[in-house]
């Protein structure tokens, strides 16, 4: 009896620390992705950064996406910014906001009107973010 009551601890033991390491390393795994839709075959400059991590410039081509895989900090607090620039203008939104609702949008399009999000790869667009500010242009 005494027996049995060990094994079925040490298996619930098992079970529990499976659980807990897969809702810390898989569960809360992340994927934020933009993806350049500026029609007119136009390249969009991408440079997102957290406190943490700088991801750098990168420069789409139309229909090109740049994405990152990143766990949020257990005890919240994590916060991923874009600024975005193309021969007309540039803007800037908040790609993952751990306090907030935005938590869910985390596939961004950038088009001719601004950035929008998104709650998964192929879902329709959830929310428009960000308009594009005129770049100023000096004259001739
Ligand atoms: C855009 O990219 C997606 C995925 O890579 C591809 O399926 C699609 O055909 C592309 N569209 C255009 C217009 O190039």
């Amino acid at each position: 009896m005494a027996i049995t009551i060990h094994r079925a601890l040490l298996v619930a033991t098992v079970v529990l620390a499976t659980v807990i390491r897969n809702s810390v390393v898989v569960v809360d795994a992340r994927e934020i992705q933009i993806s350049n839709q500026v029609s007119l075959k136009m390249a969009v400059i991408v440079h997102c950064a957290s406190k943490d991590s700088d991801l750098g410039a990168h420069l789409l081509g139309y229909n090109d996406t740049v994405s990152w895989y990143f766990e949020p900090n257990l005890f919240g607090g994590t916060l991923f910014w874009c600024n975005a620039a193309f021969r007309d203008g540039r803007l800037s939104f908040v790609a993952y906001d751990q306090e907030s609702d935005l938590t869910q949008l985390q596939y961004w399009v950038v088009d001719e009107k601004g950035a929008y999000g998104r709650r998964s790869s192929s879902g329709p667009y959830a929310r428009f973010v960000a308009q594009w500010m005129r770049v100023w242009v000096p004259g001739p």
